[in-house]
């Protein structure tokens, strides 16, 4: 009893606000390491499991086949959503302010694609991957096509 109250006081005494150590974070990966190994490939998966395609032998309705089809834009879904942390992380976060917005925003959209894919809702996941790329081409708007503004690539 007797510590834990000491604690409360102490706490309660304690004017200045110290920081709280946070995790000990780095980011050891570059910025593009991140693209190329977590977030192209999984936006693929996301991309690749609805939508319509004609070609000259016909029309194919793509939509996941099985469960484990689910169960892999699921986890896509997740990695692009933790993606957007991970961009946020200092060594990678090009500013504090509008770099963040668009990291969030990735974050939200593969939360948005996940959704969809626990619903197991096709249609739904259509409309949240065009969010999902949406997410990325506001972020390379920002900060990748300055470098090489000729280049606008498909995403
Ligand atoms: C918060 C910002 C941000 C978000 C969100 C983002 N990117 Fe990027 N991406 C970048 C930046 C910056 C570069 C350029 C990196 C460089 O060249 O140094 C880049 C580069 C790329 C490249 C080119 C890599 C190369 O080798 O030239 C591809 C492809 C790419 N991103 C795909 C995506 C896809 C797909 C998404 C969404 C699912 C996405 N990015 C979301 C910031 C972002």
């Amino acid at each position: 009893m007797f510590p834990c109250l000491a604690a409360l006081l102490l706490a309660g005494c304690a004017k200045t606000p110290v920081a709280k150590p946070g995790p000990p974070l780095q980011a050891v990966a570059t910025l593009e390491e991140v693209m190329h190994g977590m977030v192209i490939p999984n936006a693929e998966v996301v991309w690749k499991s609805s939508g319509t395609i004609y070609t000259k032998a016909g029309v194919e309705e793509r939509r996941p086949q099985s469960e484990n089809d689910w169960l892999a834009v699921e986890a896509s879904a997740v990695t692009l959503t933790e993606a957007g942390n991970l961009l946020m992380m200092e060594g990678r976060a090009k500013d504090t302010g509008r770099w963040m917005q668009r990291a969030k925003a990735l974050r939200e959209a593969g939360a948005g694609v996940h959704q969809a894919a626990k619903a197991r809702n096709v249609d739904l996941l259509f409309e949240r991957g065009g969010y999902l790329f949406d997410a990325c081409q506001g972020c390379h708007f920002d900060y990748r096509y300055e470098k090489d503004p000729k280049v606008i690539r498909s995403h």
